[in-house]
């Protein structure tokens, strides 16, 4: 190990990815492959947006914005947010940043001293782990489970709350779960917050892809809870802008321009270019993002049922576009599981471990390729399932 390696700071955690880079090692000699477990759109940027992209680089926008983002970025961010989830923040309570990514480093940062413990649902976008621990933090996943199709119980966080307690992540709809936790708990979930004093991150960006009449509460619209919650959005999934990186963070105006300085520090701004994109998507026509969403809801309408056809159990995911498949029943652990479909398929998903999940019977397979690619995907499956199921009987 080199002398920079043996010096490294113990705040600098590493999330074991060996397991990835082995499956995209034996997919890289194949030629087959349905990647069945990515968490990007497959459906270009629209094309308005990326028309506003390059009108911005024709018209000379290539300088630096404020720390915080364009002032009329945030302003209809803010608009959208009244719009879409009655959520009342002013333009000067955003952030933008690069994607939620960024967002959650410095909410991080900035809220969490040594020894503060981080309640997070869990399974999940283990990011926050890395965030927690690089402020010095301990997560502490809450698990959710799959005879409540994944959505969180209010138990479960309780019976985790110590005197170190200081935030909860909600994380609704969730990635890898699809999850969406119900209004009635989000309400208890804004009640034990308040009595317990804690801070709620609320990680939305999921949240305009719903399916089935779902409802999405954003907490921060509950009596109290403003000022106690930091909401995350982005652009990546809604609008299919994941390589744009832009996201945000909206919270009460004090705490977000006393972050203004830390936020210069670790990017100066979100790429200008991208900003005045970000613009277009919020601003402009949103029928090419419903045409989107209304096909991720017929990929979702295909995949439930031939999941049942093939006896594999799941949480019913409510949004995202992701499904929490339980493959217990074929004898194999899941990396086993992943490993093999591979191999033997060409089909390409991840274990759940990798979300996090102690429980290893999960695999998370999302709806992210074209109607007739998730078929074959499925027909490929349902040849692989039977010969295990045989085999395991
Ligand atoms: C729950 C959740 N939050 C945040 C992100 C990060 O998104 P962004 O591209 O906006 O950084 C992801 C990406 O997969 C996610 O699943």
């Amino acid at each position: 190990m080199s002398f920079l390696h043996d010096s490294i700071a113990p705040r600098i955690t590493e999330d074991d990815g060996s397991f990835r880079t082995k499956m995209l090692g034996i997919a890289s000699g194949m030629t087959n492959v349905i990647a069945m477990g990515r968490g990007d759109p497959d459906f270009h940027t629209p094309a308005h947006i990326v028309a506003a992209a390059k009108k911005a680089i024709d018209e000379n926008q290539h300088h630096y914005t404020a720390p915080n983002g364009l002032p009329q970025l945030r302003s209809a961010i803010a608009a959208d947010l009244k719009k879409q989830y009655g959520l009342d923040y002013t333009a000067d309570e955003i952030a933008v940043t690069a994607g939620v990514q960024e967002s959650i480093t410095l909410v991080m940062l900035a809220l969490i001293q040594a020894g503060d413990e981080v309640l997070i649902t869990s399974p999940r976008f283990t990011t926050y782990d890395m965030a927690v621990n690089l402020a010095g933090g301990i997560p502490v996943p809450v698990p959710t489970f799959q005879k409540d199709n994944f959505a969180l119980d209010v138990a479960e966080i309780e019976k985790r709350i110590t005197p170190r307690t200081r935030m909860f992540v909600l994380m609704s709809p969730n990635n890898p779960t699809g999850a969406v936790t119900p209004p009635d708990v989000i309400r208890k979930i804004a009640e034990l917050a308040t009595r317990h004093d804690l801070i709620v991150v609320s990680d939305e960006i999921y949240a305009k892809i719903i399916y089935d009449g779902n409802e999405h509460l954003s907490i921060a619209t509950l009596p109290g809870m403003k000022e106690r919650t930091i909401t995350l959005n982005g652009f990546s999934k809604t609008y299919a802008m994941t390589g744009w990186r832009v996201g945000y963070l909206a919270a009460p105006a004090d705490f977000v321009t006393r972050l203004t300085d830390t936020r210069h520090t670790l990017s100066i701004n979100t790429c200008t270019i991208s900003q005045h994109a970000a613009l277009a998507a919020i601003t402009g026509p949103q029928e090419p993002i419903e045409a989107m969403i209304d096909e991720y809801a017929a990929r979702r309408a295909y995949l439930l049922p031939a999941l049942d056809e093939m006896g594999l159990s799941y949480g019913n995911p409510g949004g995202a576009f992701y499904v929490y498949i339980n493959v217990a029943g074929t004898g194999m652990s899941t990396p086993d599981f992943c490993e093999r479909l591979l191999r033997e398929t060409g089909v390409m998903l991840f274990p759940g471990t990798m979300f996090g999940d102690h429980d290893p019977s999960y695999i998370r397979m999302s709806f992210l390729q074209p109607l007739p690619l998730i078929k074959e995907a499925v027909e490929r499956m349902k040849g692989f399932i039977a010969r295990h199921k045989e085999a395991a009987a």
